[in-house]
């Protein structure tokens, strides 16, 4: 299996438009600390790419990953697709820059459908540009494009909804998912989880399992979103496992046989300055953080 990652910043980007904490300042100064939107680009097959959320920079990320340029025909595109991992306007705002296409296919949990279709009104919005195919994402395993080798499923993860999508319909636990790639030929799989509220037992089941796994690395612990004073809450009522702490994910990647990589990072992230003994500690337990234009072969 095939993939590049193209982005792994949480919500805001680094740097932030309108932030001049130190994460972001950093940014500004030193651009190779720079990071787009999480997001990745995964092969279907040997004509088409799929990619894993649809950010706000999701221009810059095409024209960044040579295998998601068009040709040989003018308008040939290998970007077959969405997949959508949630219905956060960080990983969806993007859809609307997609609609030059003459068609494109998204696959997304109901839930999360339902918001883009009712609240964003993505539907209607794209319907006079472009053909838009909705797949419905659920726990068992499809191809992830018809005759594609690479099987998709979810794994919930939280029920937590985006803001602008409360009220709509009852919880549910698939608000937020984390995917299972899995590559038929070869037997790998990828696990991508950029929004991990629950290390639930599915979750932990699907880690044992994979290869490789891309998860959750917004907030270092669980007090940085006060301490950084821009919010009062926790990182973990934000919906986010923090990655530092007894009940951090480091300790629970540490045990897995997987390579294990952390993606998006919020901009107070400490993990966002290359020089930060964070890195060292994390290295000490054979974690990774993801970097943009990784190229991971599994
Ligand atoms: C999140 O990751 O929790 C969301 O993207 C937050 C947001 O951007 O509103
Ligand atoms: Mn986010
Ligand atoms: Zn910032």
């Amino acid at each position: 299996m095939l993939l590049q990652v193209l982005g792994t910043a949480a919500g805001g980007g680094l740097p932030q438009w309108n932030c001049a904490c130190p994460g972001c300042a950093g940014a500004r100064a030193h651009p190779r600390r720079r990071r787009l939107h999480a997001s990745l680009a995964v092969r279907a097959d040997e004509r088409r790419w799929y990619l894993v959320g649809a950010t706000p920079d999701i221009g810059e990320q095409i024209e960044r990953c040579s295998h998601l340029h068009p040709g040989p025909g003018p308008r040939d595109s290998p970007v077959a697709g969405v997949v959508l991992t949630d219905a956060e306007l960080d990983h969806t705002l993007g859809l609307a820059r997609l609609r030059e296409a003459d068609r494109f296919e998204i696959l997304a949990t109901e839930p999360v459908r339902g918001a883009l279709l009712g609240r964003l009104r993505i539907g209607e919005t794209l319907a006079p540009y472009t053909r838009v195919t909705w797949r419905e994402l659920g726990t068992d395993a499809v191809p992830l494009a018809a005759g594609a080798t690479v099987d998709v499923s979810a794994v919930p993860v939280a029920a937590k909804r985006p803001r602008y999508a409360a009220g709509t319909g009852p919880d549910a636990p698939t608000w937020a998912v984390a995917l299972r790639l899995h590559e038929r030929a070869t037997g790998r799989t990828l696990l991508y989880a950029p929004a991990l509220a629950h290390w639930n037992e599915d979750f932990e089941q699907a880690a044992e399992d994979a290869d490789v796994v891309i998860v959750d690395g917004t907030f270092w612990d669980d007090d940085e979103p006060a301490r950084a004073g821009v919010s009062a809450r926790t990182a973990r009522s934000m919906g986010h496992l923090p990655i530092d702490g007894p009940n951090g994910t480091a300790r629970r990647l540490a045990a897995l046989r997987a390579r294990c990589l952390y993606t998006h990072l919020n901009n107070t992230n400490p993990l966002t300055d290359p020089d930060a003994q964070q890195h060292a500690q994390l290295a000490g337990s054979g974690l990774e953080v993801a970097a943009d234009g990784m190229v991971i072969e599994l």
